[in-house]
């Protein structure tokens, strides 16, 4: 399917599901880093879905009517402007952008306010994700109110207003295979960045010269950004679960924690390594590592349809609960370490995530009150992790260990695919690239 099919069946797929009402999605606005400097801008992850339109100042709407071949999706967006295209570059207008991205009917956002009462009136139900934009909100409530003014003459605003989210993160947590194409390009670009990573880590090094390295493959290789900050974490660093300062030396005997994944075309990847900087584990280290690394993979071995979102995180738990007590870290046996929450002192997070256009992306985890069944096509995080800070009942020969073992997962039919399986991650092979 060419993209332009692909991003109108989403549009078409919302419309049916929608039944009857308007579905108004904006894209992400820019942002202003400092003074007059913009951040890079990046989409709305629900606009790109419905759209594969990439410019800021974007606005979709979805008209769905109880005929379907009554439906239309229109977009909002800049006009052609030479003199802004000579600064900032290129922009579809809306005729182009029409024909492009296959909508029925697009305008100049210049028109939006107008326009959009006459959209909205006698329309049963509204679809907009209230409160993501106090901005966006005001506006939307601003174009009822235009249309209850009218009710004299006979038009009725919409009665019902439903997250337009519901709808379409279950829509997204189903990945296509065109998605799932370009989740292992991701990956193969990631997996790349954190082998490099592993080649040129040496003591002495700053973790920001290997935070360095792990960008240069990605944009080398045409990621547009770091799908989140990069987190390169040597030492005792690494017990802070979302270190990004990244300014520290490198020192002999410490492990490095490299929480690191590009985004590219949209679509994220999240690839957790961690090895010894000098290139060998310590003994100690070794066992922590391979505790973590038995966890993530009997946690991986759940990855199946039909096992619930859970079963991944309760396997790797009983594993690490089993490891805490042979290590003298908990008392008791491995359901007393479970119930009590003790791991939790060593296991603060849980074992994954969804993965798509977002990091943590779009989905619920329960439905109706228990955890959902995984599904082919659905993807997600596997990345048990432990962290040892020191204490007086520690211990000190694991202090500061900080390890997390991370892997990007599709379900299968038949189980599942590890897309980052190229980063190295047992004991033996880390050494290997290392030496
Ligand atoms: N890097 C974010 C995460 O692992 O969830
Ligand atoms: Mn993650
Ligand atoms: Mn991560």
């Amino acid at each position: 399917m060419n993209s332009t099919k692909l991003y109108k069946a989403r549009r078409h797929y919302l419309a049916s599901q929608m039944q009857r009402g308007v579905a108004i999605i904006p894209t992400a606005p820019e942002r202003l880093r400092n003074r007059d400097a913009y951040y890079p801008y990046r989409f709305d992850s629900y606009f790109y879905y419905l759209t594969g339109f990439r410019e800021p100042e974007g606005v979709l709407v979805v008209v769905a009517e109880t005929n379907q071949s009554e439906s239309k999706s229109i977009l909002f967006c800049r006009d052609k402007d030479q003199t802004r295209e000579i600064w900032d570059g290129f922009r579809f207008g809306p005729d182009v952008a029409k024909e492009t991205f296959g909508f029925d009917e697009a305008y100049s956002i210049s028109r939006l306010d107008e326009m959009m009462p006459d959209l909205l009136a006698s329309q049963p139900t509204l679809f907009y994700a209230l409160g993501q934009d106090a901005a966006w909100d005001a506006r939307v409530t601003g174009w009822i109110n235009q249309v209850r003014e009218q009710v004299r003459k006979g038009v009725s605003a919409p009665a019902k207003i439903c997250d337009s989210r519901t709808l379409l993160d279950e829509m997204r947590v189903i990945k296509s295979a065109e998605e799932i194409d370009v989740m292992k390009n991701a990956a193969a670009i990631s997996t790349e960045a954190h082998r490099r990573a592993m080649q040129l880590t040496q003591p002495g090094k700053q973790e920001y010269e290997i935070e360095a390295e792990l960008h240069y493959i990605f944009r080398r290789r045409g990621a547009q950004a770091p799908a989140y900050t990069s987190i390169v974490a040597g030492g005792a660093n690494a017990c802070v679960l979302h270190y990004i300062e990244n300014n520290a030396k490198l020192e002999d005997g410490d492990l490095l924690l490299i929480d690191a994944g590009c985004e590219l075309d949209g679509y994220a990847s999240d690839i957790t390594r961690t090895f010894p900087v000098n290139g060998k584990f310590s003994p100690v280290q070794k066992d922590v590592y391979e505790l973590v690394l038995a966890a993530q993979t009997a946690a991986i071995t759940s990855v199946k349809p039909g096992s619930t979102w859970d079963d991944p995180h309760q396997a790797a738990l009983k594993v690490l609960a089993q490891g805490f007590i042979d290590f003298g870290l908990c008392q008791g046996t491995v359901d007393d370490v479970i119930e009590s929450e003790a791991y939790k002192r060593f296991y603060m997070h849980r074992t994954g995530h969804w993965l798509g256009l977002d990091v943590h992306d779009a989905g619920d985890y329960k439905l109706h009150g228990s955890w959902r069944l995984l599904q082919p096509g659905m993807t997600l995080t596997v990345e048990p992790g432990c962290y040892i800070r020191p204490a007086e009942n520690v211990p000190p020969h694991f202090w500061n260990i900080g390890i997390r073992i991370e892997d990007d997962v599709v379900v299968t039919e038949t189980g599942n695919d590890i897309l980052t399986v190229a980063a190295p991650k047992s004991v033996a092979e880390i050494e290997e690239l290392m030496r």
